[in-house]
């Protein structure tokens, strides 16, 4: 995979998350120009040191992705200075739950549409354009199993999660023949430093790590999945 994406300008969304740092990486470490969300200082240093010598090609900016005019400025800047945008991954997203409907706290429901709906709503907005326009490009957004599973305990996150999946796929009907490629990927547990704060008792060796889901965004990034549109991948 090591140059596959030389001449590829990448947006990552939450580059500097658990699961969006090792998807920098990697697209770093295929070559692409990677343009990234990135609201923490701290974590965007760590992610320069670890990408090394490719930090030459990591631009990152402070956005909100929920904030239409703002997502839509970081692509325009993105389009002025490279001409181009290839790829979206949006791996903003967030969880809330534990609790049954009924006894969910005030501001579940909104933070969670915002979050894992609105997030993938807005990057898509502003970046489905200027891919049709080329007559080509790939999306992947980052959903979750509960998507396609819902269980108890966590409705919102689910339904916010099964409304972004839905959203994808009407995206990927409407882009059909235009080049432009719209697939989901609906994770289960995946190894982060979050999780493990979190849930201290885990058998952490049955979660997926970043870097394997990672690959697999960049297979479905890349040219051999050219036949893969308006799919939902578990990982
Ligand atoms: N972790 C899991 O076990 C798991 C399982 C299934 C699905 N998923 C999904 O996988 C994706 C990545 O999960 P993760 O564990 O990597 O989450 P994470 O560590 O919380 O990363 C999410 C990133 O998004 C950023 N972000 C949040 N709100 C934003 C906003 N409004 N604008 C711009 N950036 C924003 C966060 O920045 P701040 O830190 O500044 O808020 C963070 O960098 C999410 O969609 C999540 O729902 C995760």
């Amino acid at each position: 995979m090591a140059a596959e994406f030389a001449d590829r300008v990448v947006l990552v969304a939450g580059g500097t998350g658990g699961l969006g740092t090792a998807v920098t990486l990697a697209f770093l470490k295929a070559g692409a120009v990677t343009c990234i969300t990135a609201r923490e200082g701290e974590a965007l240093e760590g992610l320069r040191r670890d990408a090394g010598e490719a930090a030459g090609r990591l631009q990152a900016r402070q956005v909100d992705v929920t904030d239409e005019a703002a997502t839509a400025e970081y692509v325009r800047e993105i389009m002025a200075r490279h001409q181009r945008l290839d790829v979206l991954v949006n791996t903003v997203g967030g969880y809330r739950g534990g609790r049954s409907l009924w006894q969910a706290e005030a501001g579940e429901y909104e933070q969670m549409l915002a979050l894992n709906l609105r997030s993938g709503y807005v990057l898509a907005r502003a970046a489905a354009p200027v891919m049709r326009a080329r007559g080509q490009g790939v999306i992947v957004n980052v959903a979750s199993r509960a998507a396609i599973e819902p269980g108890p305990g966590a409705a919102m996150y689910a339904a916010s999660k099964a409304a972004a999946l839905a959203l994808m796929q009407s995206l990927a009907a409407e882009l059909h023949g235009n080049g432009v490629r719209v697939n989901s990927v609906l994770p289960s547990m995946i190894d982060t430093p979050a999780n493990r704060k979190a849930m201290p008792g885990s058998d952490f060796s049955q979660w997926a790590q970043p870097a394997d889901i990672a690959r697999v965004i960049l297979f479905l990034c890349s040219d051999d999945a050219r036949l893969v549109h308006g799919a939902a991948i578990p990982v």
